[in-house]
């Protein structure tokens, strides 16, 4: 048997993803392990639950580092120093540079608030209700060095309601990056993504025939 992929989880804040990530590998819905949690802000909730489940922590400040590039490599030595295979960026709050993509080559992950490209950057939620869409969502994408840009693993979309408020739509949102964040790195750790272009092509088993595509069902609690 191989042994479960190793994930390193790079996280800035509350760290709901990584719990939903923790969760899954619990349930046993997702072959993987997580070999560390790095944060760059030291009293991020998400390292007290890393700590609860006994997870190693590293806390590496990047206001330590004279650039972005020298944060990057420190960042690289501790992944490998864990023998991460997948790097896993839940809310982590830094640009990263080609540092740490070349070190990790198509094994970095992010998740974001929108169905890219539509409200990249900060604020995606505000931008939603800015632009008076009434479906946003979640994506999950491989990183390049453009922000919220990689190649697409999976999307789940959200209705925007009347009378949303940034609050209410991220609460709804985070909803299903608990579901999608987990099944995208499934589909990694199963080998069953291979890129042709910037698309992603997933492999199905039959059973779960377009898994990539998260569709809410009408009893979603909404
Ligand atoms: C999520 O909304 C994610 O999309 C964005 O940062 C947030 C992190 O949330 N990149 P959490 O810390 O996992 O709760």
């Amino acid at each position: 048997m191989t042994s479960p992929l190793a994930l390193g989880v790079l996280l800035s804040g509350s760290g709901t993803n990584l719990q939903a990530i923790v969760d899954a590998i619990a349930a046993g819905t997702l072959p993987a392990r997580v070999a560390v949690v790095i944060s760059n802000v030291p009293d991020a909730y998400g390292l007290v639950r890393a700590r609860a489940h006994g997870i190693r922590v590293e806390v590496i400040p990047h206001r330590d580092f004279p650039s972005r590039e020298a944060f990057d490599a420190r960042l690289v030595e501790t992944l490998h120093a864990h023998g991460v295979e997948l790097v896993v960026l839940a809310g982590f709050m830094r640009l990263v540079t080609r540092v740490l993509l070349d070190a990790f080559p198509g094994r970095v992950l992010n998740i974001h608030p929108a169905l890219l490209p539509a409200f990249p950057g900060l604020h995606a939620e505000r931008q939603a209700l800015d632009h008076g869409v009434s479906i946003t969502g979640v994506t999950v994408h491989l990183v390049d060095e453009q922000t919220d840009h990689g190649p697409i693993l999976a999307q789940a979309a959200v209705p925007v309601l009347p009378g949303d408020t940034e609050e209410s739509l991220h609460a709804r949102i985070q909803v299903q990056e608990h579901r999608v964040y987990p099944l995208a790195i499934r589909l990694i750790a199963e080998g069953r993504l291979r890129l042709e272009g910037r698309r992603v092509i997933v492999s199905s088993t039959g059973a779960d025939a377009g898994a990539a595509l998260v569709n809410p069902p009408p009893d979603a609690p909404w």
